[in-house]
């Protein structure tokens, strides 16, 4: 699984998503010399490490709570902290933190709030409606939107959401590897019947589609 998503991720596809991430990072804490930086659930890291890149000056924490997902990471980085852990209680002090992103990850806002400082910003990447949707179409008969994102419904009130990206874009894929490693990063590789899977695996190419939304959502304690 971990192989396999960083194998899709290092094609580059998702690269537009990882520079718009990036860009409203910036611009969420151009004020602060040496923000603070998490990212929650952050698998293999390919969006942790794109972070650093982009802002050297900042301090990096990535966790996750797959255990072989934070090796390789330590495999590939020693300027991030890397810790195995839960959303649900992540080990940083409290008020600490500038910033936290999560991507196609879980949000628990309690544990945001223990440990985001007053006036810190939660950015999420979560699906729009039709992203993947030619992946999708190839393993279910009826494809519906994807719905939209339950945890920003349930937002406390101390989470404003002060902007909303919809960020799409076409995706040229070619041989069955790449097909098959972004179908295992999806949970429709939970789902998929052998029949289906066999029929993915003879497709040689397919052009689809990332649909996603990006959310900056500002705290105030
Ligand atoms: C779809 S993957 C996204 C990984 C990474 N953000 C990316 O986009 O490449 C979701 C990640 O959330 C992690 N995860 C699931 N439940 C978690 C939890 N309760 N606390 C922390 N991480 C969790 C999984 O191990 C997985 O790495």
């Amino acid at each position: 699984m971990v192989s396999a998503r960083t194998a899709f991720l290092n094609t580059g596809h998702y690269q537009p998503i990882a520079a718009a991430l990036s860009q409203s990072i910036k611009g969420g804490c151009s004020q602060i010399p040496e923000p603070v930086i998490i990212d929650a659930g952050c698998g293999e890291g390919y969006y942790t490490h794109y972070i650093k890149r982009q802002m050297t000056y900042s301090h990096i924490i990535g966790f996750d709570i797959s255990k072989s997902a934070i090796v390789a990471c330590c495999k590939q980085s020693q300027q991030i902290h890397w810790l195995v852990a839960s959303v649900n209680d992540i080990p940083v002090a409290d008020s600490s933190t500038d910033i936290i992103f999560s991507v196609f990850s879980r949000c628990d806002w309690a544990s945001f709030s223990r440990i985001l400082k007053s006036e810190g910003r939660v950015f999420v990447i979560a699906p729009g409606p039709d992203h993947l949707k030619e992946l999708r179409e190839v393993i279910y008969d009826t494809v519906r939107p994807y719905p939209e994102d339950k945890l920003l419904q349930t937002l406390p009130d101390s989470f404003v959401i002060i902007s909303r990206q919809h960020l799409q874009g076409k995706m040229y894929l070619e041989g069955s590897e790449v097909l098959l490693n972004l179908l295992a990063m999806t949970p429709h590789y939970w789902r998929i019947q052998p029949q289906q899977k066999k029929r993915f695996s003879t497709l040689g190419e397919m052009v689809c589609h990332y649909d996603v939304y990006l959310t900056e959502l500002k705290y105030t304690s």
